[in-house]
C-alpha cells in the first residue's frame, strides 16, 4: 500500500506528465514554427498565477484506429479560469502538439465545461483555437462535440463576450465555433482559417493555393472579413485581448469598466475647426476627428483592414467606454457598401448588447451606386445598419460633420432612427442628395442649372433645414465636439428604453 508521501508524489508525477503535452520533439516543432504551446499562452494571457486549470485527468475513450493505445495528455485542450487586470476570464486553448489539437468527444466536454461556468458565471471566455478540426478516428462523437459547443456559443451570445484566437492551422469545426463568437483575432503567419485546406482545395477543383493566401491573418482581416484583428505575434496578440477586455463588461447586465482619466471633460480642440477643407468634395481623415475627441485620443479599432471606408472602434470619453461608427470620406468618399454594412452593424449589435453607448461620425455621401454592389444584395446589407441602429436601445449620439445624404443619412442613425442627440457641426449638409445628383433631376429643364444648383447649396447644403425641424438638436463649434459629447452621454446615463416583448425579430443576414 502506498504511503501519503507516495500518493502526493504520484499526483504530482501524473501532472508534469499533462504539462509536457505531445512531448518534446512536437513542443520543439511548435516552437520552431513561432508558435507557443497551449499552456505558454494560458500563462502569458492570464495575471500572474492567477489560473487554475481543470480537468487536467480528462481522456478520451476511442478505441476505433489503435487510438486505445494512445494516450492524449489533457485531452488536447488546457481549460480553466484565472484573472485578466482582475477580472475573472475563463479559457481554453488547444494544444496541437496533441494529436494536432484535434477535437474529440471529451476534449469537447472539457470546452463545454469551461462555457458552461463562463455564462452561469457572467465572465468573458476567451478559445484559443490551434487545431486540425474533428478528431477523425472519434467519427460522429467529435461532430457531436463540436455540435455542443456551437450550442453553447449560440447561448453566450449577447451574454458574456467571447473572444477567439487562431493560432496554428484550423480547420472545419476548428473555425466554425470562432465564427460563432463575438471576436477572431489572427496572427499573421502562423495562423489560417479554412473549412477545407489547400490539399482537398486541388483534388477537387484543381486550383492551387497556399495555406496562408487560402485563409491567413491578412486573407481574413482585410478580404473575407472574416477575423476582426491581426497581430504582428503571439504575444502581441494577447496584449491586444487584454487591451479589448478592459473595454468591455464582464457580461450583458454589467457596465464596463470606468478607466480614470486625466484628460479634461470641457476641452475643447481648437484644431477641428480648421480640418475640414473648404471643398466639400475634398477629403480628410475622419481618425483625426476621433484622436482629437477621445480620452488622451486613444482609440482601438475593430475590423482595421476591412471596409476601410467606414470606422469602427472602441475609445473612452471621461473614462467611460463608448462603440464609435464613423464614415471615413478619406476612403471611397466614406461611402457606405455592403462590407461596410456588415462590419457596421455587426458591432453596433455587439456594443447593444454589453451596455456600451453608441457615438456616430458622420460624414456619408450615399450608398455606393453600381450593379457590383445592387447584385451583391445592398438593400439586404444596408438594411442590416437600418435594422441594427433601430434596435439598439443603449445611448447613441450622431455627430453630423459633413455630408448626410439620403438613406445613409438615416443609416448612419439619424433622429427617427433612434439617436438620443443629433450634434452637427456648421458645415454639415443633410439633404435628400448632394447637389450634383439634384441639379440632374429637379433642375435639369432650367436654363439656369448653375444658379439653381447654388441656391440649392445655400439652402439645402446645411445643418439648418434638419435644425428647424429638430431633427438636429444643437448646431456646435467643431472643437466643441468633445465636451458635447461627454455632456450628452452624462445626460443619457441612466437611459431606459423599453420595446415590445418578441421572442427575437429577424435581421435581414
Ligand atoms: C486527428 C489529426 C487531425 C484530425 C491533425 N491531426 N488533424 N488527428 N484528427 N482532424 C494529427 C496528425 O495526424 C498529426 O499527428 C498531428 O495532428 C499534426 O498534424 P500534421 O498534419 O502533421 O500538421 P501540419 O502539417 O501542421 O498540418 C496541420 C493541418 C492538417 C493543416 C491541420 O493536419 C490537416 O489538414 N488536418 C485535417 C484537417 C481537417 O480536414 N479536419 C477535419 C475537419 S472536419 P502526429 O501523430 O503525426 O503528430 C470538421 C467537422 C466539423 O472539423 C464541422 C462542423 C461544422
Amino acid at each position: 500500500m502506498s504511503t501519503v508521501q507516495e500518493k502526493i508524489q504520484d499526483l504530482k508525477a501524473k501532472q508534469e506528465k499533462v504539462k509536457l503535452g505531445g512531448g518534446a520533439k512536437r513542443v520543439e516543432k511548435q516552437h520552431a514554427s513561432g508558435k507557443y504551446t497551449a499552456r505558454e499562452r494560458i500563462n502569458k494571457f492570464f495575471d500572474p498565477d492567477t489560473f487554475v486549470e481543470l480537468d487536467q485527468f480528462v481522456t478520451h475513450r476511442c478505441v476505433n484506429f489503435g487510438m486505445n493505445e494512445k494516450e492524449l495528455p489533457g485531452e488536447g485542450v488546457v481549460t480553466g479560469y484565472g484573472t485578466v487586470n482582475g477580472r475573472l476570464v475563463y479559457a481554453f486553448a488547444q494544444d496541437f502538439t496533441v494529436e494536432g489539437g484535434s477535437l474529440g468527444e471529451m476534449h469537447a466536454a472539457k470546452i463545454c465545461k469551461v462555457l458552461d461556468l463562463a455564462i452561469k458565471m457572467g465572465a468573458p471566455v476567451i478559445g484559443i483555437n490551434d487545431s486540425g478540426g474533428a478528431r477523425i478516428q472519434e467519427a460522429v462523437d467529435a461532430l457531436s462535440g463540436y455540435g455542443k459547443i456551437f450550442f453553447r456559443n449560440t447561448q453566450a451570445s449577447g451574454v458574456i463576450p467571447q473572444i477567439s484566437v487562431i493560432m496554428g492551422p484550423c480547420a472545419g469545426g476548428a473555425v466554425y465555433s470562432p465564427a460563432l463568437t463575438d471576436f477572431i483575432y489572427m496572427v499573421k503567419n502562423t495562423s489560417q482559417m479554412f473549412i477545407t485546406g489547400p490539399a482537398v482545395i486541388k483534388s477537387v477543383t484543381a486550383e492551387e493555393v497556399t495555406a496562408e493566401q487560402l485563409g491567413g491573418a491578412m486573407t481574413h482581416n482585410s478580404t473575407s472579413g472574416v477575423a476582426h484583428f491581426a497581430a504582428e505575434n503571439e504575444d502581441d496578440c494577447i496584449e491586444q485581448i487584454r487591451y479589448l477586455l478592459s473595454f468591455l463588461p464582464s457580461n450583458n447586465l454589467e457596465e464596463a469598466p470606468v478607466v480614470a482619466t486625466e484628460d479634461d471633460a470641457n476641452r475643447m480642440d481648437e484644431e477641428l475647426n480648421t480640418l475640414l477643407p473648404d471643398n466639400p468634395n475634398m477629403p480628410y481623415d475622419m481618425k483625426d476627428v476621433i484622436r482629437a475627441v477621445v480620452d488622451n485620443g486613444e482609440f482601438y479599432e475593430v475590423h482595421e483592414h476591412y471596409a476601410q471606408n467606414i470606422i469602427t472602434c472602441f475609445a473612452r470619453f471621461d473614462g467611460k467606454s463608448v462603440g464609435i461608427i464613423a464614415n471615413q470620406p478619406a476612403v471611397m468618399a466614406g461611402c457606405l457598401d455592403v462590407n461596410a454594412s456588415d462590419k457596421s452593424s455587426r458591432f453596433i449589435r455587439f456594443c447593444d448588447a454589453f451596455n456600451i453607448p453608441l457615438v456616430n461620425l458622420v460624414d456619408v455621401p450615399g450608398f455606393l451606386p453600381g450593379t457590383d454592389q445592387e447584385f451583391g444584395g445592398i438593400i439586404r446589407h444596408g438594411a442590416k445598419m437600418l435594422y441594427a441602429y433601430c434596435e439598439a436601445t443603449v445611448p447613441k449620439i450622431t455627430v453630423i460633420t459633413r455630408k448626410a445624404y439620403g438613406g445613409s443619412y438615416l443609416a448612419m442613425c439619424s433622429q427617427d432612427l433612434g439617436a438620443d442627440q443629433v450634434l452637427a457641426w456648421p458645415t454639415a449638409e443633410i439633404a435628400v442628395m448632394g447637389p450634383a445628383g439634384a441639379a440632374n433631376i429637379i433642375f435639369r429643364k432650367d436654363p439656369d442649372v448653375a444658379a439653381k444648383t447654388a441656391e440649392y447649396v445655400e439652402e439645402f447644403a446645411t445643418p439648418y433645414k434638419a435644425a428647424e425641424r429638430g431633427f438636429v438638436d444643437i448646431v456646435i463649434e467643431p472643437k466643441e465636439t468633445r465636451p458635447r459629447i461627454i455632456t450628452a452621454l452624462n445626460m443619457l446615463a441612466s437611459k431606459r428604453e423599453a420595446r415590445p416583448a418578441k421572442k427575437h425579430g429577424n435581421i435581414p443576414l
